[in-house]
């Protein structure tokens, strides 16, 4: 019988076992387990076991099924308690519906499309500068734009130039977070290490300039029709009550740091990838022209931009930002037959799903043309998963895609982008599946440039 049998395991060193892959090449130690074991696998890292899991269904189990047998993994928890506190990424079970309920409405798409307008007029103030010629750090471009729409749409704050703080704060603690949560072994929170100093110093910095601006917002009945409007004037349906400040700036912290770092890696990918598929990049743009002819989109637009969002999907599919999401099993469970403990690291990988040759034939190869309406109605469910699934899906989920597609047919219409000589491109597994060494791309500027 099955359940008595262990999950297959891939082969390891005696005391570190994959530790060396999982530090150096973690994706491809993905693949490798897919490949090995199938769609539930395990590899080592020391002496912690973590189960991997590549398949559409057992997502469907793990995420949907069983939802409440399963929370976030502890790693996530303790190093992001500092910064995103009892937010909805990291709280639990039930206070984490109540919260999820409360702040829902702000993520539905009729308040959200009312953003499209903010992600254009950022996006074009983006490459105003940029002259035929230059060269850009695209990554890091992505993501001062990214910082700057989750700015204002969250706090009606032109991180642009009112708080170019808040941006060096959340830069920071992002670093040290990220360097934790993507460390085999990573050093605890409570050692006086120059990092440790460095990341509670930027929590420190963060929490004073979004305290100020809940008290300024307490003090005035103003609707400023940003993201924290709605935190501060929803309130729970079960007693009346409202959130508290904590809870206030918890939620904000996580939809600050949810929301932007994820997108803007999203968009680097997809401009990597236009680079290096010339034909593709052309039918993009004479999409974007046709429709657009030179204005900004609005979200009005998007619906008529259907290769945009083709070419969005695609991207993230190879380079899902989220490229692996981890739970930990809260009581003993049979997953595909096998017995698992509670306590056990669990860890769906996305990446690996992504490119499964019987979900994705030819799945290296970049084409937009997977995401036909008629070709993804074929897919399996969960085959495609960047947003995550179940109760805990992204609720950031439509804002990126609107974001994402708004962005790219912007600047599509203002410049040509090619890939810089003499770079590497590679993917680096820090909390986000980012450029390790940005990507560097040779400006051309449009002739619709001029047409506005
Ligand atoms: C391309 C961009 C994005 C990607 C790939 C992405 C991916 C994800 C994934 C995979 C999860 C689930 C994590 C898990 O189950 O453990 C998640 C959750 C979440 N995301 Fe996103 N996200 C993106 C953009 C955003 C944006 C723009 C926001 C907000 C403005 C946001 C806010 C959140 C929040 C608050 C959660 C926690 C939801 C909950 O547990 O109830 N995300 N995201």
């Amino acid at each position: 019988m099955t359940t008595s049998m262990s999950i297959p395991a891939i082969k390891g060193a005696p005391l570190l076992g994959n530790m060396q892959a999982f530090r150096n090449d973690r994706l491809n130690l993905y693949l490798n387990v897919n490949r090995t074991c199938g769609d539930i696998g395990s590899f080592r890292v020391g002496r912690q076991q973590i189960i991997l899991v590549t398949s559409a269904e057992l997502v469907q189990t793990i995420l949907v099924d069983h939802a409440a047998d399963f929370e976030k993994s502890p790693i996530l928890r303790y190093f992001g308690g500092p910064v995103l506190g009892n937010g909805l990424l990291t709280s639990k079970n039930e206070f984490h519906k109540r919260q999820r309920k409360l702040i829902a409405p702000a993520f539905q798409h009729r308040r959200i499309s009312s953003y499209a307008d903010i992600m254009a007029d950022y996006s074009e103030q983006l490459q105003r500068p940029w002259q035929t010629g230059a060269t850009i750090n695209v990554a890091h471009d992505m993501m001062r734009l990214t910082l700057w729409i989750v700015g204002k749409t969250l706090f009606d704050t032109d991180v642009l130039t009112e708080a170019e703080d808040v941006g060096d704060a959340l830069t920071e603690a992002m670093l040290s977070f990220n360097a934790k949560i993507s460390s085999p072994i990573p050093t605890p929170l409570s050692w006086p290490t120059p990092q440790n100093r460095r990341f509670f110093n930027a929590v420190k910095r963060l929490d004073d300039i979004i305290y100020h601006i809940i008290q300024k917002r307490r003090g005035s009945t103003e609707d400023c029709g940003d993201l924290l409007s709605m935190l501060l004037q929803s309130h729970y349906e079960d007693d009346g009550s409202f959130m508290t400040d904590q809870q206030i700036r918890d939620e904000a912290m996580t939809l600050f740091l949810a929301g932007h770092e994820t997108t803007a890696n999203a968009m680097a990918w997809s401009w990597y990838l236009l680079t290096q598929n010339p034909i593709i990049y052309t039918q993009f743009r004479e999409e974007v022209d046709h429709v657009l002819a030179g204005r900004l989109p609005t979200a009005d637009d998007l619906p008529h931009l259907p290769y945009a969002l083709q070419v969005l999907k695609e991207a993230m599919r190879l380079y899902p930002p989220a490229y692996m999401i981890s739970r930990q099993a809260q009581r003993d469970l049979t997953i595909a037959g096998y017995h698992v403990p509670a306590s056990t690291i669990i860890a769906i990988s996305p990446y690996a799903i992504h490119r499964r040759p019987d979900y994705f034939p030819d799945p290296e190869r970049f084409d937009p043309a997977r995401w036909t309406p008629e070709r993804e109605e074929q897919l399996p469910r969960h085959a495609y998963m960047p947003f995550g699934g179940g109760p805990r899906v992204c609720i950031g989920n439509h804002f990126a895609m609107m974001e994402g597609q708004i962005i790219l047919a912007t600047l599509a219409q203002r410049v040509t982008f090619t890939l810089a000589a003499d770079q590497r491109v590679e993917a680096e597994t820090l909390a986000t599946l980012r450029p390790r060494h940005g990507i560097k791309l040779i400006v051309e500027r449009r002739e619709t440039d001029q047409v506005m």
